[in-house]
């Protein structure tokens, strides 16, 4: 579990730097009267939302519509129009005394300058800005007001690689940028392509029977998304041969869009029989569309919840029946699509479970997790274990079936990827060379190479036969001197 903060507070860093690096403080002109959307609605949604929203209501509070946020909660209307000395709503914020807003032993309190806008708002008249519904809900208003940034043409700091795929004719690479895409020629280790995207990370991808990428991920703690996008699409321009797709605003190149949700989604997988795509998150829950009309047409089939915490990790057997599915609720379960039932719950890694696959004739279901473990085991009966294995040195973040031969891959944060014999679950090879936690991890659509991503930006492509690498290279644009490394001949 140490280890699991640790990557929480690994996280929460890395996107405070980003965030510092990426986003201009917003400049508040003195005499510019405070907007409530723009200004004091992100606040609440900061401080307060956690406990004022429809279902904790604390305090009979729900201060997530206009409406409600006026009208109080037992107290009465908290907001007294150009008194913020009057107003609850302000003096609970900046109070000494122990009725302050959040309570002291729940949060920190708001931030002065916050506080201060806070004040001037209602100070100015608690104005609400024109046009503005007060029945919306101010998070799904925030949200559709926020506007993703431009990715930086150069990377000062390395972007984490939580996701990477091949493209189908595997001589090109997906990698999980900052609010992009970047898509890497293997063989000479060249960006060919950014797109840049709404999410700010994407952590799930896979490529579609019809060639277009599904990709799921978020802003941590903000939104989730999962969209289909068109790679092969026109660029908007082409910069020092690298071509730009917009995949935020333009039709051609985001195709669709399956899912908005309130926190990121983190994993994605489509059946190999390319009928049914499904992807799970923070929300804890499972959505499954039916793709097999294509993906204008895609339908959602069914939400599964079914674990009591992030779902970490999914795979579809290849006939689309069984989903099983990685919590954060250190479980591994089965559901059955066809008679939408629970089928079991694996319960041994005793610790979160980040990964699963299943064999392709879905007789029998793997699991990684923080344990170090590679399991497998029935995916129904009982659920029992068949085996174990130990060798990682650390989590095991990641693993993949073998489209075609009895192997497993593996990806851990003891930076190595590691190859395992179906059967017997010996360890076969150990492949080398990253130096951080490796998030990420792929197998081209024929099977003869691996892919793995890691924490500091880092790709390495080797071939699973013989370990043997192909190309590393750091995925961050423009990030870093060091050269695309081949191995020598
Ligand atoms: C960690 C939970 C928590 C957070 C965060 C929080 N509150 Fe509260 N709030 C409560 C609880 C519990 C009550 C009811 C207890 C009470 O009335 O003393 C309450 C009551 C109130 C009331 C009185 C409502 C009424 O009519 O009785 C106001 C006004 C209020 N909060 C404003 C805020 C504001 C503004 C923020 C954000 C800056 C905030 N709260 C953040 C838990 C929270």
């Amino acid at each position: 579990m140490l280890r699991n903060v640790r990557l929480c507070v690994l996280c929460a860093v890395a996107a405070a730097v980003l965030f510092l690096l990426f986003t201009a403080a917003p400049s508040h002109a003195a005499d510019k009267p405070v907007s409530f959307i723009n200004d004091v609605a992100p606040i609440l949604k900061e401080n307060c939302f956690a406990c004022h929203d429809a279902k904790k209501r604390s305090g009979k509070y729900d201060m997530t519509t206009i409406e409600k946020m006026l009208a109080g909660g037992s107290d009465g209307e908290p907001i007294t129009p150009g008194k913020p000395a009057e107003s609850d709503f302000f003096t609970l914020m900046v109070t000494k005394d122990d009725r302050r807003m959040p309570p002291r032993d729940k949060g920190e309190a708001v931030p002065k300058d916050k506080a201060e806008v806070v004040r001037k708002w209602i100070a100015e008249g608690a104005k609400i800005d024109a046009g503005l519904d007060a029945k919306v809900d101010l998070v799904k208003e925030l949200r559709v007001r926020w506007k993703p940034p431009v990715p930086p043409a150069k990377y000062k700091f390395p972007s984490i690689v939580n996701a990477l795929a091949f493209t189908p004719d595997g001589k090109q690479l997906v990698v999980g940028g900052h609010h992009e895409l970047t898509v890497w020629d293997i063989a000479d280790a060249k960006l060919a392509k950014r797109v840049y995207t709404r999410a700010e990370r994407a952590y799930g991808l896979a490529f579609l029977k019809d060639g277009k990428l599904a990709v799921a991920g978020g802003r941590p703690g903000q939104e989730g998304d999962v969209r289909i996008y068109d790679l092969s699409a026109k660029p908007e321009e082409t910069r020092d041969g690298v071509a730009i797709l917009d995949g935020v605003s333009d039709p051609a190149v985001m195709l669709k869009q399956l899912l908005d949700a309130d926190d990121s989604v983190l994993c994605l997988a489509a059946s190999a029989d390319g009928k049914y795509l499904a992807a799970g998150g923070c929300d804890r829950a499972v959505r499954i569309w039916d793709i097999s009309e294509g993906i204008t047409k895609a339908k959602l089939e069914q939400t599964v919840e079914n674990h009591a915490d992030w779902v970490l990790g999914v795979a579809l057997s290849a006939d689309g029946k069984y989903l099983l599915t990685a919590g954060r609720d250190k479980t591994a379960k089965v559901w059955d699509l066809k008679a939408k039932e629970s089928v079991l719950t694996f319960p041994e890694h005793q610790n979160v479970v980040y990964g699963v696959a299943v064999k392709p004739d879905a007789s029998v279901g793997y699991s990684v997790g923080a344990d170090r473990q590679l399991r497998t085991w029935k995916p129904t009966g009982e659920g029992k274990q068949i085996k174990n294995a130990g060798g990682h040195n650390d989590e095991v973040f990641k693993v993949i079936a073998h489209p075609s031969q009895p192997l497993l891959l593996t990806a851990s944060a003891d930076k190595s990827v590691r190859s395992w014999d179906t059967e017997k679950l010996s360890n076969l090879k150990t492949f080398q060379g990253l130096t951080d936690f490796v998030y990420a991890l792929a197998v081209s659509a024929d099977g003869k190479q691996v892919a793995a991503g890691s924490y500091d930006g880092e790709v390495r492509v080797w071939n699973i036969a013989d370990a043997t690498l192909v190309k590393a290279f750091n995925a961050s644009p423009g990030f870093g001197a060091k050269a695309a490394e081949t191995p020598k001949k």
